[in-house]
């Protein structure tokens, strides 16, 4: 695909920055039209940040699906689309051509008309990391059905949190799946969830493990005897279903400051030009690269940069279903090696965790493919993006430090590689149309270099968020209201001497696990579901591999024998409500929470506690019982 919009050079990218800031419309309208549409737009960009209310390309009409695989038939039909790297390293690859991926998809499309379901109906997605699940993806975007993939590590309580949400009308799930030495029930786990949500009508299951499974009568269907039953109708070919360009692709759910986690919904049009520009230009992507993004399809990292971003780009992506320490630290690099991995994406978390095992697992491995690295998901510290660049990319790779979240649907702040400049640990330039802004707590913009304060984008971009299902006025408290006129990214920042920006973490109640976003109320929620907990307070504390990890405050009811046991109770009820990556990492039980003496838990301090701050604790006076502090300060458990 020819790429005019590709940034090629510095001045290049300061000449695009400011286009895009002074005529947007102009500007992205010049992107848009390497595109296919099916009718083009009426206006380019309709918006205000009150309502809020977005809209790109409205009167337009596409299928992102014929972008992402139509349109690449003729020119790369026989390329590979995607490569799967199957979980033990002994099995085949599998490789699907854009050919064989836009018949699979098609496929499953009939597959999903076959059962009723119908352009905006939402489908939830449970699974592992195996071809059928961008298979089902893309068969939703082909008829309009909206997906909703939920992280096949989340509990049945959270499935089912979510389906309701959703109203799902049809479920995608396998029997199971493989992480390393373990198998994972995933269709057992669907199960428990059903029991409680009466809207799915149909559950797909794919027979990955060969695990027996139960199967219930009139709701559960053999992916297998599905797709048999689309080939007895003949050769599918599933025409596209044309959307709005405000149509709604998908639904993503994430947590934030309260318990509930929120379904973020990205629109068709503008999600697709927004992650296909930004995977071409941070990663400067080229004709031939085999990108490689390492992050599950059920967090937004694998929707935009393992799927919509290559594919519409023409490219090889591919999809890896284990994980990086099994069967040994040097699989990844085995993956680089055997693929012939150009690009390679992953988190500050595996960089980190890999680190841990030397230099030996990276012995003999060639890593000559790369050209380009990338991180994302948590702040990188600099030892982990040195050894990143020195010995994964021989001094030779540009690593990009890709900012963005769920919402904003692509990266929003990052180097070009090897195009701008890098500097470790910032994430350090805005991407064109991307107009960052520091505010302090009274929301006055912190102008001027050399600052830090609370990040905000001014205006719209186009893979921004619309709404949050459901609830349009939780999108614009969550994230229009804290600074009327801005979205508000609940991160922290500094801009430095020369304009670069540096993401320093969170500032609301929202953790980041390994790169997992996890809210402190979410985890308080699941701590109080335990038989014996009164009262919970959680709050983050570093952590060496994980970048942040969590710490429980549990007030418990009852006479407390066997303290690790407790503990271990406790934990095993927070992966259940929630799924193990919320488990805590440090459980201590307390008589009680030092709180304000109207009743609000002083979490500065216990916070600070965590951390290992046990003496300067700050202004304790205002509390209604300043002996708890010592206390609590007194049983600090390491970690
Ligand atoms: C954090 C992941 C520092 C940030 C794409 C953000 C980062 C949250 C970076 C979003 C980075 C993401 N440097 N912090 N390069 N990238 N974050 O929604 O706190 O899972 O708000 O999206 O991750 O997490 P989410």
């Amino acid at each position: 695909m020819d790429v005019p919009y590709q940034i090629r050079t510095h001045d290049q990218y300061l000449e695009a920055y400011r286009a895009a800031a002074e005529d947007p419309e102009v500007f992205w309208a010049d992107v848009a039209r390497h595109f296919r549409w099916r009718r083009t737009w009426d206006s380019v960009l309709e918006w205000n940040f009150t309502d809020p209310q977005v809209r790109w390309f409205h009167g337009a009409k596409l299928n992102i699906t014929e972008n992402c695989l139509d349109r690449h038939l003729d020119a790369r039909g026989s390329q590979p689309a995607l490569i799967f790297e199957p979980n033990d390293p002994g099995s085949p690859s599998q490789i699907l051509t854009y050919r064989e991926l836009h018949f699979r998809v098609m496929q499953f499309a009939q597959v999903l008309k076959n059962n009723g379901v119908q352009k905006g109906d939402r489908v939830c997605l449970y699974m592992g990391m195996i071809p059928e699940l961008p298979i089902a993806v893309l068969a939703c975007a082909r008829i309009g059905a909206v997906h909703s993939v939920i992280f096949g590590g989340f509990s049945a309580q959270s499935i089912a949190d979510r389906v309701n949400d959703a109203q799902a009308a049809l479920v995608v799930t396998c029997d199971g799946s493989l992480r390393g030495a373990k198998e994972v029930p995933l269709k057992p786990v669907v199960d428990e969830a059903l029991g409680a949500c009466p809207s799915v009508q149909k559950v797909v299951v794919y027979a990955h493990t060969g695990t027996p499974v139960s199967m219930k009568k009139g709701r559960d269907l053999w992916w297998a005897d599905e797709i048999e039953r689309v080939n007895a109708m003949g050769n599918p070919f599933v025409e596209a279903e044309e959307m709005d360009a405000e149509d709604m692709l998908f639904i993503l759910y994430t947590s934030g400051s309260t318990g509930k986690p929120k379904g973020v919904v990205h629109t068709c049009a503008g999600y697709m030009v927004w992650t296909n520009y930004t995977f071409i230009n941070a990663f400067q992507y080229r004709p031939g690269d085999v990108h490689f993004c390492t992050a599950d399809i059920g967090w937004i990292t694998g929707h935009s940069y393992l799927l919509y971003g290559p594919l519409s780009a023409g490219a090889t992506t591919v999809m890896f279903e284990g994980i990086p320490t099994w069967p040994d630290a040097g699989r990844l690099w085995d993956i680089v090696d055997r693929h012939r991995v150009s690009i390679l994406y992953t988190a500050p978390t595996a960089i980190r965790s890999l680190m841990g095992f030397g230099l030996e697992p990276i012995a003999g491995k060639s890593l000559t493919s790369l050209r380009v690295l990338g991180t994302v998901g948590e702040p990188i510290n600099v030892e982990a993006w040195n050894w990143y660049g020195t010995h994964i990319g021989g001094g030779r790779c540009p690593v990009v430090d890709t900012w963005w979240q769920t919402e904003t649907g692509g990266v929003l702040i990052s180097n070009l590689a090897g195009v701008t400049p890098a500097k470790a640990t910032f994430a350090t330039l805005p991407m064109p149309g991307v107009d960052p802004v520091l505010v302090d707590e009274q929301g006055e913009e912190i102008a001027g270099n050399d600052v830090s304060g609370n990040l905000c984008i001014r205006k719209p971009w186009p893979g921004m968020l619309r709404t949050t299902y459901g609830d349009h006025e939780r999108c614009r408290q969550t994230y229009f209201s804290a600074y009327p006129g801005m979205y508000f990214t609940g991160d922290g920042c500094l801009r430095d001497r020369d304009g670069h920006y540096r993401i320093t973490g969170r500032v609301d109640d929202v953790l980041n696990v390994s790169g997992h976003r996890i809210g402190t109320a979410e985890v308080e929620n699941a701590l109080n579901m335990h038989a014996g907990v009164v009262e919970s307070a959680v709050v983050g504390v570093p952590h060496g591999i994980k970048g942040q990890g969590i710490y429980a405050y549990v007030v418990y009811r009852g006479g407390i024998d066997d303290a690790n046991q407790i503990r271990r109770d406790i934990a095993a009820t927070v992966s259940r409500v929630i799924g193990p990556i919320a488990k805590p990492d440090a459980i201590q039980l307390v008589n009680g929470l030092p709180k304000t003496r109207s009743g609000k838990i002083m979490r500065r301090i216990l916070r600070r506690i965590a951390e290992g701050e046990t003496a300067n604790l700050g202004d304790t006076t205002t509390l209604l019982d300043p002996g708890v502090v010592d206390e609590v300060a007194a049983g600090r458990i390491p970690i």
